[in-house]
């Protein structure tokens, strides 16, 4: 399975914070925020990532955060989105980089956080056809891609910001797709916001009866940090999450390192730079043996 990060946003809900800096290279509390979309990736175990990153030589601040990837053991690919037509858009520019292949789709602003989410991610990964989706319970749906689903979780209708949601379940940025995910892209047309919605993609695959929707638990945190409440409401609870826990969340290093991506001295040598303060020094203290929260 390969995976794609959509980070190529402008950011607009967060103007003038996002004008001269992009989106998800903004700090969520102690990390940039596509540190959390590509930790998930991470968990869910896949190595091989394409970037879409906004036009106008942007990509160098992402290489600088990121690099090729390989100090995290994954590889890690750019590629210029050159007009915000959607997100379903990712997956026509990504069509080359995962022929016939599966792959997960993140979206740059996007946070995950729950303490068995690499199981559920990596479950969602293993199947091969069809799609995955996750619904997380929220107050008011509005805003989002909205799910209904029956007791046996199978779906009976997704609609994209709908003015009288009929559940209060929304489609989080974090979708898995067989390898037909590119050609039904390719055929939708816009929406009256005059994008390519990935509700379409996935009403498609609903349509031929295969796609799988998984309720995330209440133990689970999600945050669409587009806004600047959101993005504040999504660092506070990372910093009490972090503190309450003792660990760190979206902490690429551990992630790879508890995968088996790095070895434990790739892994120290990654903490050696930071070791001046906490995070550098969680990690340095993590030792094999520990359990993984
Ligand atoms: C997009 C999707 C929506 C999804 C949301 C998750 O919304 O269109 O279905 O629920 O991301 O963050 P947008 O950010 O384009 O408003």
């Amino acid at each position: 399975m390969k995976g794609i990060i959509l980070a190529a946003g402008k950011g607009t809900r967060l103007y003038p914070m996002t004008y001269p800096i992009c989106k998800p290279l903004l700090p969520v509390f102690d990390k940039p925020m596509i540190y959390y979309p590509l930790g998930a990736l991470i968990q869910a175990g896949i190595r091989d990532i394409l970037i879409i990153v906004p036009p106008e030589g942007l990509q160098n601040a992402f290489e600088s955060a990121l690099g090729d990837g390989s100090q995290f053991g994954v590889h890690i690919s750019y590629m210029e989105q050159p007009e915000a037509r959607g997100i379903a858009d990712a997956l026509i520019l990504g069509a080359d980089f995962f022929r016939g292949d599966q792959v997960c789709l993140a979206l740059g602003d996007n946070i995950f956080y729950s303490p068995d989410l690499s199981e559920r991610l990596m479950k969602a990964a293993s199947q091969n056809d069809g799609a995955t989706v996750f619904g997380y319970w929220v107050e008011d749906p509005r805003p989002f891609g909205v799910v209904e689903f029956d007791d046996d979780c199978n779906v009976v209708s997704l609609e994209e910001k709908p003015e009288n949601p009929k559940s209060n379940y929304v489609v989080p940025g974090l979708y898995f797709y067989d390898e037909h995910a590119a050609e039904i892209a390719s055929g939708l047309t816009p929406s009256a916001r005059g994008e390519l919605e990935i509700t379409d993609v996935n009403k498609e695959y609903l349509k031929q009866g295969k796609l799988k929707v998984v309720p995330l638990e209440k133990g689970c945190t999600w945050y669409d940090a587009g806004n600047a409440v959101s993005l504040l409401d999504a660092a506070t609870e990372i910093h009490r999450l972090q503190q309450e826990n003792d660990m760190l969340i979206g902490c690429i290093e551990e992630t790879a390192w508890r995968q088996g991506f790095i070895t434990d001295e790739e892994k120290d040598a990654l903490a050696d730079k930071m070791k001046q303060n906490y995070y550098g020094q969680y990690l340095l203290n993590l030792k094999k043996d520990e359990d993984p929260e």
